[in-house]
């Protein structure tokens, strides 16, 4: 990875993970990286939180829109000796070639991008046949005044940064061509993975 701005020793991003990692979002990175196998592609891999999470053999591509956060990861895999191929690009046209992948990963990022809907396309265009989706995010709650408080939360945070609170890729994914393999949900259905697949 080429001209990267040297980042900060510690990002911004990191000091919140420092109080919400642990307690709500580490079970899902591990609940999604130890199904990742192969050839596996994390989409918007963010400051690299979820490299000590995956199984020692799987060979990980990251791809990241900003370039400082790109750089975090790859001083995170320099430092745990973690060989990592990262890109700076767009989410929603990934450079890879269709059915590259055996797993693809992406974790509390589709609630922030443009659109969900091109995103997950990409995701499952660059998976092989049999390939392996998999997500974990926050999105929308199961009892009815929670999803009040995020239709709420929405109206000021997706002007402000476009983070999205009532989103729910499973269901996206309920219309699309794939095997639903697992879920799991926590704190009232806001936090859920999912592991999908694609037809071999
Ligand atoms: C909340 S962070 C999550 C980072 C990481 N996935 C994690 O679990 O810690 C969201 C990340 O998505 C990245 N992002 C947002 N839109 C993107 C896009 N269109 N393409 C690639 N990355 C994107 C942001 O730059 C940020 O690093």
């Amino acid at each position: 990875m080429a001209n990267l701005p040297l980042p900060a020793r510690i990002s911004g991003y990191d000091l919140g993970m420092l109080v919400l990692d642990r307690p709500f979002l580490r079970h899902g990175r591990r609940w999604v990286c130890r199904r990742a196998h192969g050839r596996t592609l994390e989409v918007a891999i963010g400051t690299g939180l979820n490299l000590t999470h995956y199984p020692a053999d799987v060979q990980i591509t990251g791809l990241e829109l900003n370039p400082r956060m790109a750089a975090h990861a790859q001083r995170r895999a320099d430092r745990i000796g973690r060989r990592l191929k990262l890109t700076v690009g767009d989410a929603m046209s990934l450079p890879h070639p269709d059915d590259t992948f055996d797993a693809v990963v992406c974790t509390f990022a589709l609630c922030g991008v443009g659109d969900e809907q091109v995103v997950l396309d990409e995701m499952l265009r660059v998976l092989k046949p049999g390939g392996d989706l998999l997500l974990s995010d926050h999105v929308r709650a199961r009892p009815r005044p929670l999803r009040w408080l995020q239709r709420l939360a929405d109206a000021i945070t997706v002007p402000l940064n476009g983070e999205h609170w009532t989103r729910r890729p499973l269901h996206l994914l309920r219309s699309r061509n794939v095997t639903i393999e697992a879920t799991h949900t926590r704190a009232f259905g806001i936090l859920e993975s999912v592991h999908a697949r694609k037809p071999a």
